[in-house]
């Protein structure tokens, strides 16, 4: 069984999949990391974030055993990753990993943007997370404040809404939702209620 969970950054997709994920005794992939990964390790190469070649190698020679590196954390990784999402071959490169790890039994649950459009268009169940630009930034507001981490509402509103327009814009694999998914506006939900509803269209 698959379950893909697509939505834009801070939606409370990937708190979802990891709740279901534990629910149901799945396997779970945060598909960001992989382009956070790609994106670092272009960087520790030397290489340019736009150099095609150097992103390429560095998406076939990704090592997942290096996803829980905490660098792999916060808005600098988060934005570098948009930047190199763009380029088809990387894209291209991470998709087997993502369809390999999706057939695992008992079952996968995976969150990113494409996962209901482009890596696991057959998934059993697929679910489209969203929450205003504003309500995102509080959430990711809050989160930076419980690290100590220096960041404003406004910086963190406006890296939210120019990931959006690059990730929802570009050419191939845009942020969509696709035309079978279940939409969940978490909006005005806590993470508890945004579980609840989703373990409802899953047990429908
Ligand atoms: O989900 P997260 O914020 O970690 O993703 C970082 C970036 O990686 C996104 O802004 C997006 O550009 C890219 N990404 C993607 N496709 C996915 C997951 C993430 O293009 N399936």
């Amino acid at each position: 069984m698959i379950i893909a969970i697509d939505g834009p950054a801070a939606s409370g997709k990937g708190t979802l999949a990891k709740r279901i994920a534990a629910h149901l005794g799945f396997h779970v992939l945060d598909t960001g990391l992989l382009y956070r990964a790609v994106a670092r390790d272009i960087e520790h190469a030397h290489f340019r974030l736009d150099d095609r070649w150097a992103a390429l190698a560095a998406a076939r020679n990704l090592n997942p055993a290096t996803l829980d590196d905490p660098a792999l954390r916060g808005v600098p990784a988060g934005d570098k990753a948009s930047v190199i999402a763009k380029i088809p071959e990387v894209r291209a490169a991470l998709l087997q990993y993502q369809r390999d790890f999706a057939r695992q039994a008992p079952g996968a649950v995976l969150d990113g943007r494409d996962i209901g459009t482009v890596v696991c268009p057959n998934a059993d169940i697929k679910i489209y997370v969203t929450a205003t630009p504003q309500e995102r930034a509080r959430r990711r507001h809050l989160e930076h404040q419980a690290r100590g981490e220096p960041a404003t509402y406004e910086a963190l509103l406006a890296d939210i809404l120019s990931r959006d327009a690059r990730d929802s814009s570009r050419a191939i694999a845009p942020l969509a939702a696709a035309p079978d998914a279940i939409h969940i506006d978490t909006t005005t939900l806590d993470a508890d209620a945004v579980f609840a509803s989703a373990v409802r269209i899953i047990s429908r």
